[in-house]
């Protein structure tokens, strides 16, 4: 009886194991997954026969591909430095750093590199810190053999198994201090063979920051743990400040050239919707690795993580490189150039081919505003009037680019506050308003290419909103009549 008992149970055990036999096999026997563990496997026994110094490569650089060797010992010499830099025009911030820039130095290995790391903690630095490679197969990605007190150095190697683009980091405590000021970088593993040949490549990587002061605060500005955890940002960033990729410091390329982007998003919070103005990515290596999108408008970068974008530049112009969350674009500094050059190509984009007003109700398209049709006598306003009125208008109309106290948006929209610009010509300021601008001008000695649209306002309405303009915020006071925009109208 017992007897039986028991071996009923050893053979309902023994079904049961065969089972769960089949069913780890059969989870192991996918084929994608036996693929890459295939592969990781032939990575690891793929043999180095030479050694080389790795070449480093400040953003927006990256170092040569890696097409035409093979896998190396490759010797990582990188040196931590604690420094103050500018985050905005008139803002410090103190970065830590992986060898001197935010995004640290751009690390190009292949797989089945040996990489041996040096990782040097400057003795004027006050911290100690480490090193988190995504790139890693081993504990902390290589963080616990790599912590490192300031005035020392320490040397730990891996093996480079998973080709793609990975992000690494600081990953010392408190590890989201080290990385929001700055303490994260790329990597790249290529195939075997490389990458395909293209003719340019940048390196682009996306990060937040904490301030105790507002956005344009002027002054050192500390880090302010409270905003970090609460995901507040004051700054979103490419390559650790604001204008680090527009004006003088603006990629570039030339009509029919490839582009390749390697982008990460350092984080330590934001995801980043990371997105060209003007541009489609022919493809996208997805959170940088083997899989490949294709006709892509915006692709999503994970806090620590990152992507290959690449596309063929078709015409001439200046593509506005984005985070689409597009307030961290236009106000938090998430924004930069990609300037082309070359010949236009009309079949590609035309540019506008026609303008002209938009009559809802009817009526034939007219070549002049509506209010300018006839010549009536001006009754001007009081000074007093045209501030109430002027007032308003700026509310309902200038504010959104120029700010409700003038003062603009870095690299984006000048000031009109204190502005030489505005003040040294009224007519050139009048002429702006009705017809618009576009093109370079310099405000306060600071460049600004944006385009301002001509604004449909009567003559009695711009006389209005301009003097309010130059009876605010440290303007020169002019007070501009109906008279003034009558005569640069009919200019
Ligand atoms: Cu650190």
């Amino acid at each position: 009886m017992i007897d039986s008992q028991i071996k009923s149970k050893l053979k309902m055990f023994a079904s049961f194991s065969l089972l769960l036999g089949a069913a780890s096999l059969s989870s192991c026997s996918g084929g994608a997954n036996q693929e890459s563990e295939t592969r990781k496997m032939n990575s690891a026994d793929i043999k180095v026969v030479s050694e080389m110094k790795a070449e480093l490569t400040s953003p927006p650089f990256v170092p040569k591909s890696t097409a035409n060797r093979e896998a190396t010992k490759l010797i990582v010499d990188m040196e931590i430095l604690e420094q103050t830099g500018e985050m905005a025009d008139g803002v410090e911030y103190v970065y830590w750093t992986f060898g001197g820039t935010v995004p640290g130095s751009f690390i190009r290995t292949k797989v089945g590199d040996e990489v041996e790391f040096t990782l040097k903690n400057h003795p004027d630095n006050k911290l100690p810190h480490n090193i988190d490679l995504h790139a890693v197969n081993g504990p902390g990605g290589g963080a616990a053999s790599s912590f490192v007190a300031p005035g020392h150095e320490i040397t730990f190697s891996f093996k480079t198994l998973n080709p793609g683009l990975y992000v690494y980091h600081c990953a010392t405590a408190p590890v989201g201090m080290h990385i929001a000021n700055g303490m994260y970088g790329l990597i790249l593993v290529e195939p075997e063979g490389g990458l395909p040949p293209v003719d340019k490549e940048y390196y682009i990587m996306q990060g937040d920051f904490y301030t105790k002061g507002n956005f344009g605060d002027q002054g050192v500005q500390p880090f302010d743990m409270q905003k970090a955890i609460d995901e507040d940002a004051d700054y979103v960033v490419f390559n650790g400040k604001v204008g680090a990729l527009t004006g003088d410091n603006a990629l570039t390329a030339k009509v029919g050239e490839t582009v390749r982007l390697f982008v990460g998003n350092g984080g330590p919070n934001l995801v980043s919707s990371f997105h060209v103005i003007g541009e489609i990515f022919d493809r996208v290596h997805v959170e940088g690795g083997d899989l490949v999108n294709t006709n892509v408008q915006t692709t999503l970068i994970p806090a620590g993580g990152a992507a290959i974008v690449e596309f063929k530049v078709d015409v001439p112009g200046e593509l506005v490189i984005v985070d689409h969350s597009i307030f961290r674009a236009f106000n938090k500094g998430a924004l930069g150039m990609l300037s082309v050059s070359g010949d236009e190509n009309k079949k590609i984009f035309a540019g506008t081919i026609q303008e002209g007003i938009y009559l809802p109700e009817g009526g034939t398209i007219q070549s002049m505003p509506v209010e300018a049709k006839v010549d009536q006598p001006i009754v001007e306003l009081s000074k007093s009037e045209k501030m109430a009125n002027g007032k308003k208008l700026y509310g309902s109309t200038c504010f959104a680019c120029h700010q409700a106290n003038g003062e603009g948006i870095a690299n984006a929209f000048p000031p009109l506050a204190k502005a030489d610009y505005l003040n040294a010509d009224v007519s050139r300021a009048i002429e702006i308003v009705l017809r618009g601008k576009t093109g370079e001008i310099t405000v306060n000695s600071k460049k600004y290419n944006s385009v301002m649209t001509a604004q449909n306002l009567t003559d009695k309405e711009v006389a209005a909103v301009m003097t309010y303009v130059y009876n605010s915020w440290g303007n020169n006071g002019t007070e501009v009549t109906e008279e003034m925009v009558k005569k640069v109208r009919n200019k």
